[in-house]
């Protein structure tokens, strides 16, 4: 058996959820088509604007390191497209030609004037693209000059711009958006309520990764200065899931389709996202470190697990954990687990100790042969409290375990709690 990873996203059928993000990797016809000789199922080409060109500066980039140089996180000043609108369109149009079967996404910046936005849909459409994705997202450069995050944190104007191209074009809308946003379903609604196809997210967040303490200046430096960039990769992953759920299990926008973008790098990363609701996925960073052929451990990876899951299509699974995701008040207060340790993984480091020692529970006994100085940890199951502290904090995967108690009670959330002293006393549906 071979799952099946075509999609159909918005009415656009895709060979595989897996498409590069607007952003360098999609930026010219020599990277797309490379991009698809590698068998990426779609792209959407770096963000066009008006005419004249967007001008970069020199340095763009900096990153947020982990101990042994690994990328975790990585940051970004650039702006959109810095070739003309022709150059990009006349290049759309001929890869699109070439690859009929691959999706191409056209991501669009324009100022907030209708007839901007109306008089280049006939321009996209022209090209054969798929469908329009708006880039109200772009957190630094854009937003000094009102377009990009200045549109997509007011939803009011997410709505207007999403009617105005909804209006002037039959191509699928995709509305792109900023993670730079208190609630970030707010945007979403308004897309929504503008009649958008589908959302995507997440743009980059805005940060600072580092700082050249000998210059003073925060890193990429320009000259003897900086500025805030877009924070994407590796690190951004947990912001971005939560995004998509919040969205995912909004009432007022179920069922909209979401493009799940974030620090994506591998098969399960994707899956993780389509399992809270993403019906496709983009990558940017990952790709920008370690090229295109990632795309083939992801479908690999993807059928693999589909397969031995028994999902014939990725619809099988989509969504399979929004039900799961619920408010805090919902969970039960009546399940419990406790840390196990196995003695015979355990390298006496003392690790999960010191952290519960320190800053948990105080539920992890250290014993010290006095003879030989042996040292042994073993948890105090009536002391823990089943947080997960020493799991995490263990360096031997999989050596502490959380184990389920059976506590013979019954489910009870917050609500129905006796020690709430607000308990709402109605009867809550049991999460799925
Ligand atoms: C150098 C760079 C340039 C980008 N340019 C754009 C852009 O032009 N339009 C856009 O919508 N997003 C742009 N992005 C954001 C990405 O499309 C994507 O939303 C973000 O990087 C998160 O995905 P990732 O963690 O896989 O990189 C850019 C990102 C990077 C790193
Ligand atoms: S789960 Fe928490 S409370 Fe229990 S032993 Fe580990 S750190 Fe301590
Ligand atoms: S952190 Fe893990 S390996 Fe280290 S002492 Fe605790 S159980 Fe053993």
């Amino acid at each position: 058996m071979m799952a099946d990873l075509s999609i159909e996203f918005c009415g656009i059928k895709s060979i595989n959820p897996f498409w590069l993000a607007s952003a360098p990797p999609t930026d010219k016809a020599y990277n797309v088509v490379r991009a698809f000789e590698a068998g990426w199922g779609g792209v959407v080409w770096k963000t066009l604007g008006e005419d004249p060109a967007a001008v970069n500066v020199s340095s763009r980039y900096s990153a947020h390191y982990g101990k042994n140089r690994e990328v975790l996180g990585f940051n970004n000043i650039e702006l959109i497209t810095d070739r003309s609108l022709e150059i990009n369109l006349q290049e759309i149009t001929q890869v699109k030609k070439d690859w009929p079967d691959r999706v191409i996404i056209v991501s669009l910046m324009l100022p907030c004037e209708e007839k901007l936005w109306a008089d280049i849909m006939p321009l996209v459409e022209a090209t054969g693209a798929d469908g329009i994705e708006l880039n109200f997202g772009c957190p630094h450069g854009m937003p000094e000059r009102g377009m990009g995050a200045a549109v997509g944190q007011v939803p009011e104007y997410v709505e207007m711009v999403t009617r105005w191209c909804k209006q002037n074009t039959k191509l699928p809308v995709i509305v792109k958006l900023t993670p730079n946003i208190t609630d970030v379903r707010a945007p979403a609604r308004a897309a929504k309520a503008g009649g958008a196809d589908a959302v995507s997210l997440i743009n980059t967040i805005n940060s600072i990764t580092h700082l050249d303490l000998d210059q003073m200046v925060a890193f990429p430096i320009v000259g003897g200065a900086s500025t805030h960039g877009g924070y994407c990769g590796s690190a951004v992953k947990p912001i971005a899931l939560n995004m998509v759920a919040e969205i995912a299990r909004d009432p007022q926008t179920a069922g909209l389709p979401i493009s799940g973008i974030g620090g994506i790098g591998n098969w399960r990363d994707a899956a993780e996202f389509m399992a809270l609701g993403a019906g496709c996925v983009q990558v940017c960073t990952a790709a920008m470190l370690h090229g295109f052929r990632i795309v083939e451990e992801m479908k690999d990876g993807l059928s693999r697990w589909m397969d031995e899951k028994g999902y014939k299509n990725i619809s099988d699974f989509s969504g399979k954990a929004v039900p799961n995701t619920t408010d805090w008040k919902y969970l039960n207060m009546n399940y419990q687990v406790i840390a196990q340790i196995n003695q015979d993984d355990c390298i006496k480091c003392g690790r999960c100790y010191v952290a519960c020692e320190d800053t948990s529970h105080q539920s992890i006994n250290q014993l010290i042969d006095a003879a030989s100085g042996v040292r042994t940890y073993e948890v105090n199951k009536e002391e823990c409290v089943g947080c997960n502290l020493c799991e995490i904090t263990c360096p031997v995967q999989g050596c502490i375990t959380m184990v389920p108690q059976d506590t013979g009670k019954p489910y009870m959330n917050w609500t129905q709690d006796p020690r709430n002293p607000r308990a709402e006393n109605v009867k809550v549906v049991e999460a799925a």
